[in-house]
């Protein structure tokens, strides 16, 4: 049969090419998108957001939430990335399927898949193939484990199934400037506030973010074993530490043996910013089907840049939002 991550590369190389065109309106079983309320989303002017569910989700991507609640079949080995847009998404895919992969792509191999493709490449998107088309047939005759990712709140995925859920969570104001800055690649003179009072509004891709982080917060207290909790600043902290509870999660240790030859640092390394913005793949060239140039995904890679762009009354802002929903959560930033 096929083998685990070697051939999920070669199957996944085009999913994000494959995005289907712009579907919007349509009727998916009892819902009526249309109907759904609807706001304009920053930095776009083909897609716009509906309400589903309590989260604003892009148009697009409405079906993906039905389809994934209704239809996707977790398998107990199952890996899932989850995050909101602009948190280290990028990283920890790159890093989940280096770990993963390790037995059949060394870290330190000049063949490994990451110096060749993007971490987008390598990891199949939930809200792309489950958002029309039956592409997400696809995954089905994917070996086991799995790992894909997503942005769908946890509130979107299937109860079932018990399998695992690796969320990374930032420190918000340094996601919204992210976010602010990603969209500069494609808009570059959209000003920050717009993104940012749709972030502090709720209404911004993907959220409320409060709501989209607290989902995942509370899962992974109820059920520690099923999700990981990870948060940005963290990893970038201690990489290597982040690694191994990682792999311990997903069910794949790294043994003593692959300490001492230095396997952990070595995917560190290779999913480090300076070498993933270095692959050509990375600095070239724009993300098919999304229209943004690939090396906006590989920025600054810091915490704390938003003092950079916010003013004080804005960072306190949002700060007290963060403060007001996090509230006896145990969750703070
Ligand atoms: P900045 O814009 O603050 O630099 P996502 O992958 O979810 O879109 O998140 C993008 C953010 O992660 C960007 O943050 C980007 O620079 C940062 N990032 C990407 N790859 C990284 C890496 N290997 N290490 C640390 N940060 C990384």
């Amino acid at each position: 049969g096929p083998i685990p991550f070697k051939d999920v590369v070669v199957d996944n190389v085009d999913l994000v090419a494959t995005m289907p065109a712009e579907r919007s309106s349509e009727d998916h079983d009892d819902v009526l998108v249309s109907a759904l309320p609807s706001k304009p989303m920053v930095g776009s002017t083909q897609n716009k957001l509906r309400c589903y569910l309590g989260f604003w989700l892009p148009e697009t991507f409405v079906p993906a939430a039905i389809g994934l609640q209704r239809r996707f079949v977790p398998r107990p080995d199952d890996v899932i990335i989850a995050s909101l847009p602009k948190c280290g998404t990028t990283w920890l895919n790159a890093l989940a399927f280096a770990t993963m992969a390790r037995r059949c792509y060394p870290p330190a191999g000049a063949d490994h898949p990451l110096l060749r493709l993007s971490p987008h490449q390598c990891v199949p998107f939930l809200d792309a193939l489950f958002a029309g088309g039956g592409r997400e047939a696809r995954l089905d005759v994917l070996p086991s484990p799995r790992l894909m990712y997503t942005h769908m709140p946890h509130e979107m995925l299937p109860r079932a199934g018990g399998c695992r859920v690796v969320y990374i969570c930032r420190e918000p104001k340094d996601t919204a400037v992210s976010l602010w800055q990603f969209r500069r690649s494609m808009h570059p003179e959209l000003p920050f506030l717009d993104t940012f009072e749709s972030i502090c509004s709720g209404a911004n891709t993907y959220g409320p973010f409060w709501d989209h982080i607290l989902g995942y917060w509370r899962a992974s207290e109820s059920w520690p074993e099923n999700v990981l909790f990870l948060r940005y600043e963290k990893l970038l902290r201690d990489p290597a530490g982040n690694v191994r509870k990682l792999a311990r999660f997903v069910g794949v240790p790294f043994s003593e043996a692959e300490e001492e030859a230095g396997v952990v640092r070595g995917i560190v390394e290779l999913c480090s910013l300076g070498s993933l913005r270095s692959v050509e793949v990375n600095r070239t060239g724009y993300m098919d089907g999304l229209k943004f140039p690939r090396k906006a995904l590989f920025r600054k890679g810091v915490a704390g840049d938003w003092a950079n762009h916010m003013t004080p009354e804005m960072a306190r802002r949002m700060d007290d939002i963060v403060a007001d929903k996090l509230r006896a959560t145990g969750l703070t930033f």
